[in-house]
C-alpha cells in the first residue's frame, strides 16, 4: 500500500513541474485554476445537489455575452457539443459532410458516429483553416454539412462558407473548440453560424475541467438540443411522477454539463477576459519579432478578424530540426493535430490534400498563454531568430542558384 502511495506521490509531482513550467523546459500549455474556485466548488459539492441544476443556467446566462447570442447549451465536453450539433442538423446514416483533415479527431469522429461519410475539403496552408472554394467544389446531393475549424483560435471565412451553406440548403457547424472569444467582422464566434461548439476541456483558454457549450441559431434549434442532452427529456415538463412520466418522442444522450462544473465555469469567466489578453499580448510579440525571418515564418492573418490564439503556429523549415533546437533551449513546442485522413479509421475517405500535405510538413505550435513571463517570451524569440539565422547562408546560397526561396530544402544536418 505504502509503494503505492509513494508511486502516486511521484507522479503528482512530475505532473506538477510539467504543469508549472518549474522543470526544464517552459511548458506549451498550463492548466489555469483560480484558488478562489474552492469555496463555490466546496458550497456545491456539500449542497446536495450536484445534477445538472440552477448553477448550469446561471452558467449559460453567463456565456451568453461571449457570444452574442442566448441559445447556449452547456455540455459536457465540446465532442458532444459537436456530435449534438450534427444531431441537430440531421445528418444521418450515409449523408456526407464536408470537413477538415487539420484538427483533433474528436472533430471527425462524431461525424462516423452519426453514420454519415466524411468529404475531406483541403485548407489554406498559410491559416490552416477550410479552402471555402474546394468545399464548394465537394458539394453532392448527399451532403447535409460543412464542418470548419478554427484553427489555432483564428476564424475560418465565415461570410463565404455561410453563403455556400444557404445556396445548397445545408448546415455549417463550426469547430470553435479552438476559438473561445475570437471574432470575425466584429462580432464573437458563436454569433455567425447555424451551431458553433466549444470545448471548455483542461488546457483550453476557457476550462471548466471538462465541458463543452453548443451556440445555436435558432431557438428551436436549442429547444431541441435542451433535450437530446439529457436523453430526449424535457426536464421543465410538469411531471405526476418525479422521474418516469413524461414521454420521450425521439432519443437523445447524456451530454449535459452539472452544476459541478458549472461552478467552476462561472469562476472562470471573471478571469478568462484577463487570461486572453496575455495570450493575444504575447502573440503581438512574435508576430513583430517573426515578420522578417525567413525560416520561421508566423501564418497569414487577415485584419477582418481575430484570433484568440490558443495556438501560436508558426511554419518553419525543417520542422524536425527547429523541434530539437527548441527543445534544447528548454521550450516545449509541439504539432498539437496530426492530420486526420491517415487515421485507418477514416481510410475509406481518402484524396489529395495539398494544402494539408504543405501545411503539415511545416507547422508546429510555440508557447503563447498566460504563465510566460516577460523573460520566457523573450528566450523564446530569441531562440526561434537564432534558428533562423543559422539557416540564413544556406537559404541566401539556394536563393542565389533558384531565384526563389520556396524551393528551398532542409537547413544544413548540423544545425
Ligand atoms: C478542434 C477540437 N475539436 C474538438 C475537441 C474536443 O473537445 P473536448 O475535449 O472538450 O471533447 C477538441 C479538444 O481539444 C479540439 O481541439
Amino acid at each position: 500500500m505504502q509503494s503505492v502511495d509513494k508511486s502516486m506521490q511521484s507522479v503528482d509531482e512530475s505532473v506538477k513541474k510539467l504543469l508549472s513550467g518549474e522543470g526544464k523546459n517552459i511548458p506549451l500549455f498550463k492548466v489555469f485554476i483560480p484558488e478562489s474556485v474552492m469555496e463555490p466548488l466546496r458550497k456545491v459539492l456539500l449542497s446536495g445537489y450536484i445534477g445538472e441544476g440552477p448553477r448550469v443556467e446561471e452558467f449559460e446566462r453567463q456565456l451568453a455575452p461571449w457570444f452574442d447570442t442566448d441559445n447556449v447549451l452547456a455540455l459536457n465536453n465540446g465532442t458532444a457539443a459537436l456530435q449534438l450539433a450534427l444531431r441537430l442538423a440531421n445528418v444521418g446514416y450515409g449523408d456526407e459532410v464536408i470537413s477538415t483533415a487539420m484538427t483533433c479527431s474528436a472533430t471527425n469522429e462524431p461525424i462516423l458516429a452519426m453514420g454519415a461519410k466524411i468529404v475531406w475539403a483541403d485548407i489554406d496552408p498559410w491559416t490552416g483553416n477550410i479552402d471555402y472554394k474546394d468545399a464548394a467544389e465537394k458539394i453532392t446531393p448527399k451532403t447535409k454539412a460543412i464542418m470548419c475549424v478554427h484553427w489555432g483560435g483564428y476564424p475560418c471565412d465565415l461570410d463565404e462558407l455561410n453563403a455556400i451553406a444557404a445556396e445548397h440548403g445545408i448546415k455549417l457547424i463550426e469547430d470553435a473548440c479552438h476559438a473561445f472569444s475570437s471574432t470575425y467582422h466584429g462580432k464573437p464566434i458563436g454569433s455567425h453560424s447555424d451551431f458553433a461548439c466549444f470545448s471548455f476541456q483542461a488546457i483550453k483558454e476557457m476550462t471548466t475541467v471538462d465541458g463543452g457549450a453548443l451556440v445555436c441559431k435558432s431557438r428551436a434549434d436549442r429547444e431541441r438540443g435542451r433535450l437530446l442532452r439529457w436523453y430526449g427529456i424535457d426536464r421543465k415538463s410538469k411531471r405526476k411522477d418525479l422521474r418516469c412520466e413524461a414521454d420521450i418522442v425521439e432519443y437523445g444522450y447524456k451530454f449535459h454539463m452539472n452544476d459541478v462544473t458549472a461552478v467552476i465555469g462561472l469562476e472562470q469567466l471573471k478571469y478568462v477576459g484577463k487570461t486572453i489578453e496575455k495570450y493575444r499580448a504575447n502573440a503581438a510579440r512574435y508576430n513583430e519579432a517573426f515578420k522578417n525571418l525567413k525560416a520561421v515564418r508566423p501564418l497569414r492573418y487577415k485584419d477582418d478578424r481575430t484570433s484568440v490564439y490558443w495556438l501560436y503556429t508558426i511554419r518553419v523549415k525543417n520542422r524536425q530540426k527547429f523541434m530539437e533546437h527548441m527543445e534544447k533551449a528548454g521550450v516545449t513546442v509541439s504539432q498539437v493535430h496530426a492530420r486526420n485522413d491517415t487515421h485507418t479509421m477514416f481510410k475509406d475517405f481518402r484524396t489529395d490534400l495539398p494544402g494539408v500535405d504543405e501545411f503539415t510538413s511545416e507547422q508546429v505550435s510555440i508557447p503563447v498563454g498566460w504563465w510566460l513571463t516577460d523573460k520566457d517570451l523573450t528566450h523564446i524569440i530569441n531562440a526561434a531568430v537564432e534558428y533562423d539565422r543559422r539557416c540564413r547562408p544556406r537559404v541566401q546560397e539556394i536563393r542565389k542558384r533558384s531565384g526563389k526561396y520556396e524551393k528551398t530544402p532542409a537547413p544544413p544536418a548540423n544545425l
